[in-house]
């Protein structure tokens, strides 16, 4: 007998085949057993006939969901749905029981089921989201490969701040206090100055203290960096990555945004180029909304909601008031009191998915950025030496995976995008 996975199904109409797995869930008739099973790749339905499979239909009705088990059957097509098959069970196998498995069909609130992730994670709602993660994280890499970037890793313990003080992790290195890294940047601008084209892609950590569907205390970030680039062409390069992963997640997962139920209409509009606007354009934008804003404002959710609806697709908002940005920002030439810095904000109150921009490459302006942030100059020895030894235009951007995981399926709160998220009150499972 041919052991195959449920994804493989379709190449075996009218065979017998023995597959693996666990019962997702069961009903039954007094003659006819239907058995939903996964197998990671798939759902199938398995019918276990009383007349036909006297035995297997004994042992079916003692399953409980989640069991784990092993069944033999012909594979056949569904009466009715083009594409879906089934499987006439022939023989069963409990493999190893599961009795009173927590998480039941119907409802449960969300504390509970993030307690239960380690299980929850093999609902199909779960299963999709993740499914989507991967294919996003893989049409991250592809973009950067398939565009001659050179891979490289950023280290997780670092000694300073490279996004501000206030939200590091700090913890014991050997004795000496060392920071959980916020970005990979400072790491990626030395890579750049040795491949040319960068890109790290790892776990960063904020400790935030806000509790909001946007922020995790552990999320990833990919971060490409480019030498001899400004910020021009950094805002064309987001925009082209940006809706070359999304156009080719839209493709890939259909399946899952189909049980997602993702309106896929609105992601098929984000396509290059993206509409840009000033820092100050943005502030008589949201002015005319009625808001109460002034020039320093740093932009919140709602605000982000405000701009971003005013476009059909993402909207680039670029020089920001350096004040609010960190240390490295290079100054706008044309006028210093702004960064030359850019966020991309995804539509349908997404907010902020890329922040990035062009960096302080003159030695003694970053010196002096750094006494004004109050940031210890010992520390970024290293990194002043960038600006020491063929300093160089540069620039770049990071893009935060679960941000973007939750624009494209859809979802309220980015605790469902990551297999096992690490928040505010949450270090468990
Ligand atoms: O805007 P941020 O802080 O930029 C940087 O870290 C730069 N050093 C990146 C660079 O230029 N190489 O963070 C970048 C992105 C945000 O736009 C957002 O998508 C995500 O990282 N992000 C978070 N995602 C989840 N939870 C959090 N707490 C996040 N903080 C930032
Ligand atoms: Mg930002």
């Amino acid at each position: 007998m041919t052991r195959v996975n449920i994804a493989g199904l379709s190449e075996h109409v009218g065979a017998g085949v023995e597959l693996q797995g666990w019962l997702y869930n069961k009903r039954a008739s007094k003659k006819l057993q239907f058995l939903e099973i996964r197998d990671g790749s798939g759902i199938v339905q398995a019918v276990v006939s009383k007349d036909d499979a006297p035995e297997a239909f004994e042992s079916a009705s003692r399953l409980s969901q989640e069991c784990s088990l092993r069944v033999s059957g012909v594979v056949a097509r569904h009466p009715k749905h083009a594409g879906v098959f089934e499987l006439a069970v022939t023989a069963l196998t409990e493999l190893s029981a599961a009795s009173d498995y927590p998480i039941s069909p119907k409802d449960h609130g969300t504390d509970f089921l993030m307690d239960h992730r380690h299980l929850w994670i093999r609902s199909r709602r779960q299963h999709a989201i993740l499914r989507v993660r991967h294919a996003i994280i893989r049409a991250i890499r592809d973009f950067f490969d398939g565009r001659d970037f050179t891979l490289v890793d950023a280290p997780i313990f670092t000694p300073n701040a490279c996004e501000g003080t206030s939200t590091l992790f700090e913890t014991d290195f050997h004795g000496q206090p060392a920071f959980l890294t916020q970005s990979g940047q400072l790491y990626m601008e030395a890579a750049a100055a040795a491949f040319g084209k960068a890109y790290c892609f790892g776990p960063t950590f904020r400790a935030e203290k806000s509790k909001t569907r946007r922020h995790l205390a552990e999320f990833w970030m990919v971060e490409p960096e480019v030498a001899f680039m400004e910020l021009a062409e950094d805002m064309q390069l987001a925009e082209e990555f940006l809706s070359e992963v999304v156009q080719r997640v839209v493709r890939e997962r259909s399946d899952e945004l189909e049980r997602l139920e993702r309106d896929v209409s609105l992601l098929k509009k984000v396509e290059a180029p993206f509409p840009r606007i000033s820092y100050s354009d943005a502030i008589a934008l949201l002015k005319d909304n009625g808001k109460d804003a002034k020039v320093g404002d740093d932009f919140g959710a709602e605000d982000e909601t405000i701009i971003s609806s005013a476009f059909d697709r993402p909207v680039i908002v670029h020089r920001y008031p350096a004040e609010l940005k960190a240390f490295y920002m290079k100054r706008d030439p044309v006028d210093a009191r702004l960064s030359l810095c850019m966020d991309v904000l995804a539509p349908e109150g997404y907010g902020e998915v890329i922040g990035g921009g062009q960096r302080e490459d003159d030695l003694a302006a970053l010196e002096a950025a750094l006494t004004h942030h109050q940031l210890p100059k010992e520390a970024f020895s290293w990194y002043l030496d960038l600006r020491r030894y063929g300093s160089f235009p540069h620039a770049g951007f990071g893009l935060g995976v679960e941000r973007l995981v939750a624009w494209i399926c859809g979802l309220p709160h980015v605790r469902e995008t990551i297999p096992f998220p690490r928040m505010l009150t949450r270090l468990t499972p």
